[in-house]
């Protein structure tokens, strides 16, 4: 039977493909002919012998769970344990959750505030380039996504763009989301500095004025940075602006990289500085009306290492093995690509790298597939998996980069 008829007419004209699954999926054919393929698409951490990383605490921990911990429904917004648990992993000071709810990881958490602080037909601001889905949640929610460009390597914040996006959406709307993935950034690998964060805290808190502003900070690769110290201070930046109170700031927590439990589903939508009674009922009532209560499993294994501080150490550790893998293969790829004469990749944390995508980041992309090199094209450059490649292949890279710009 023909169902188009029965569908939405605004709902025909998908095709479902996801080009990171789609180009993944290439890389992997290939590779089954015996081509020696650097798939550089993935947004999982892969060890160098290809295996999948899974870190073994969180392993053990999930395999020792009872019935009990896994079986009973758990409560709408989640449990609250699991959810100061998870706050503070990330604000270790907090002593109360303020308003939050579990969610369907990251994603889930992006929805609900989509569904919670903007209208239909209103735009969510973000920085360009970022994680393609953006732009699938603001669809659904029928909703756009507005861009400002995330600051230059060498140049910073383009101050003056940021001022004028929020003041077009503020003008146009009445109040303005912002969803900002920092520190730690999917696809650029980049943070903020603090002189950027510093200057775009002053932008939000004069355009505050203007109407209800929503920091919503997604924060899903911070135990993978370069330099931790920095992403502590960064979060404690956060939180003392937040504290000001002229920004409502929050935040979508994410099991899926932080304890490599992605097929899970577990994370939060947290707003540590308020206690709104209005916002904590708007958050459970979108749960209850969209996926009822989140899995208990993955919250249970969160609060038994959250409880013991000899497995939060071994997680540490095992942290700590793999952010200093993928500054290596940062490091690698950096050196390479200056070997052959092009700028490096910058990066602070995270699983990629961005590099620039010459006249057209498509046509680059398909020319480093000619040297079963697989990368993702994005309209600002090319997105480079440095979670799924290792450093010993960054010479090849390199090379089917400079052969890919030079055409
Ligand atoms: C920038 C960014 N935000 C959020 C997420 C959410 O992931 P999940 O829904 O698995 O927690 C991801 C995952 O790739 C991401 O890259």
């Amino acid at each position: 039977m023909d169902a188009t008829t029965h569908l939405l007419p605004n709902r025909r004209d998908f095709s479902g493909d996801d080009l990171i699954f789609t180009l993944n999926a290439a890389a992997q054919q290939r590779a089954a002919t015996g081509a020696r393929v650097i798939n550089a698409t993935i947004g999982a951490l892969y060890d160098d012998q290809g295996t999948l990383v899974v870190l073994d605490t969180v392993m053990e921990q999930w395999k020792q769970l009872t019935s009990a911990e896994i079986a009973p429904y758990a409560p709408i917004g989640g449990d609250p344990a699991f959810l100061l648990n998870l706050a503070q992993r990330h604000w270790p000071s907090l002593t109360s959750l303020g308003a939050g709810v579990a969610t369907p990881g990251g994603t889930g958490a992006l929805a609900l505030t989509l569904k919670n602080l903007l209208e239909r037909g209103n735009t969510v601001l973000t920085a360009a380039p970022y994680w393609g889905p953006y732009a699938t949640l603001a669809i659904e929610a029928g909703q756009t996504l507005t861009t400002v460009p995330y600051p230059d390597v060498h140049v910073g914040i383009d101050l003056g763009a940021w001022e004028a996006a929020c003041r077009d959406v503020l003008d146009a709307q009445g109040r303005l989301l912002l969803w900002l993935n920092d520190p730690c950034h999917n696809p650029t690998g980049r943070s903020f500095s603090k002189a950027d964060r510093t200057a775009l805290m002053d932008v939000l808190r004069d355009v505050s004025s203007q109407g209800p502003v929503t920091l919503v900070l997604d924060l899903a690769y911070l135990d993978y940075a370069r330099n931790p110290q920095e992403v502590r201070d960064a979060l404690d930046e956060y939180a003392a602006f937040a504290a000001e109170g002229n920004v409502l700031v929050g935040a979508c927590l994410s099991l899926s990289k932080a304890y490599t439990l992605y097929g899970a589903r577990a994370g939060a939508l947290v707003f540590p500085w308020t206690h709104d009674k209005a916002l904590q009922g708007a958050l459970i009532t979108s749960c209850r009306g969209t996926w009822s209560n989140c899995a208990r499993g993955p919250m249970s294994v969160l609060n038994r290492i959250s409880k013991d501080r000899a497995l939060q150490a071994s997680l540490e550790q095992e942290h700590a093995q793999w952010r200093t893998l993928l500054a290596e293969r940062a490091t690698a790829v950096d050196a390479a690509l200056k070997a052959e004469g092009f700028p490096g990749a910058a990066y602070d944390g995270g699983f990629f790298v961005t590099l620039d995508g010459g006249a057209s980041p498509t046509v680059t992309g398909e020319r480093m597939q000619a040297h079963d090199v697989f990368v993702v094209p994005m309209p600002e450059g090319l997105r480079v998996g440095i979670c799924a490649m290792r450093a010993a292949d960054a010479g090849r890279f390199a090379g089917a980069y400079a052969a890919a710009m030079r055409g």
